[in-house]
């Protein structure tokens, strides 16, 4: 297969991880005797510094002529504590998701077997645990209508979402529990939210459809609470754009490290893979960062934009001997013990064979 990918570093440790993604995919395209092109494109900080724009037209042509987008991370200091500036690299993510129609993100949460004890959380809570998070990703409140009134003194940001585009989410949350243990939990603040009683009365009729899975609704609050409590409830869930921010950040402490979580970004254009971390400016350049998100991204990418699973899971059982092995980086390991970003790749790439 012949595989065009559009590789978009963007900011902070983005380049780094990137980096070891992207030699992860052509280890795998040699072994599986795939032809891959790799085309780089500019976003976030470095794209409003070069052309004053976080996500440019002609990095939009390339993901658009790509079959995949691998994307690091976008953010830096100089827009974090600058609430006033008018272009801001974030917008550059949001500009993608936007425009390449990706409606649904995909965040898978596993407790590797090997970190349990990394987890902030008691071993038997989270050992074993496995679900799918899947947020809504190009509505809400993140694109409703925002700004300002009263002189710049009140500020506000509308959710809005129409049924369309509630209706597509719980169609594929429901596809995927069907896939998966067929238990779907609808998260939602439902008792105060418009919004969430849209989503509520679409998910109850859509029900009827699927009657071979069991759905249960949650609001949101209790939602963050039996995530930690009880993440092995969970087998998919299903949220809008804001709440699944907040709660995906925190299902990462059952893995035991933000730098494990990947995700796909699907929807109408072409699908982009990512690490749920940030940029995660203080390790820029340093050699420092857990570049297994971004490597399990890249086995997202082969399974779903290609449908190539046997190439996902070589990469996902490198991953997993590298944990076994604990040849891992400084988030997982103590001192003389942790390995640089780009020993972990290669300790990765190297043993993609087992
Ligand atoms: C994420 C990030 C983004 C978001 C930021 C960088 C705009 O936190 O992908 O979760 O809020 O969606
Ligand atoms: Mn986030």
């Amino acid at each position: 297969m012949k595989l065009k990918i559009a590789t978009l570093p963007g900011d902070g440790i983005g380049p780094e991880v990137v980096g070891q993604a992207q030699k992860a995919v052509d280890a795998v395209c040699r072994r599986f005797h795939h032809e891959v092109e790799f085309t780089f494109g500019l976003v976030g900080a470095r794209a409003i510094d070069e052309c004053g724009d976080p996500y440019p037209e002609k990095t939009h042509q390339l993901c658009m002529q790509s079959d995949a987008v691998l994307f690091g991370a976008v953010g830096d200091p100089r827009y974090d504590n600058n609430p006033t500036s008018p272009v801001r690299p974030e917008q550059g993510l949001l500009a993608i998701r936007k425009k390449l129609g990706l409606y649904a993100n995909l965040r898978p949460v596993e407790a590797f077997a090997s970190l349990v004890e990394k987890s902030p959380l008691k071993k038997e809570l989270v050992d074993g645990a496995d679900f799918l998070c899947i947020r809504e990703l190009t509505g809400g409140t993140y694109f409703g209508e925002k700004g300002r009134k009263d002189n710049g003194n009140a500020a506000y940001d509308t959710c809005i979402y129409s049924r369309a585009e509630v209706e597509r989410i719980l169609r594929l949350a429901f596809d995927y529990a069907g896939r998966r243990r067929r238990h779907l939990t609808v998260v939602d603040k439902a008792n105060v939210l418009e919004t969430s009683r849209l989503w509520r009365q679409i998910a109850q009729e859509l029900e009827a459809e699927y009657p071979d899975i069991e759905v249960d609704y949650m609001y949101v609050d209790n939602a963050a609470m039996q995530l930690i409590r009880c993440p092995k409830f969970f087998d998919v869930l299903v949220t809008e754009n804001t709440f699944g921010d907040i709660l995906t950040d925190e299902a990462s402490c059952i893995s035991g490290s933000m730098g494990l979580l990947a995700s796909a970004s699907v929807g109408e254009h072409t699908s982009l893979f990512e690490p749920v971390h940030g940029a995660y400016p203080q390790a820029a350049g340093k050699n420092i960062a857990n570049p297994v998100a971004a490597i399990l991204s890249a086995a997202m990418m082969f399974e779903y934009a290609f449908g190539l699973m046997e190439e996902g899971k070589a990469i996902r059982r490198a991953v997993a001997a590298s944990l076994e092995k604990g040849y891992v980086t400084e988030d997982l390991a103590a001192g003389a013990a942790a390995h640089s970003t780009s020993e972990v790749g290669d300790w990765i790439i190297e043993n993609d064979h087992e």
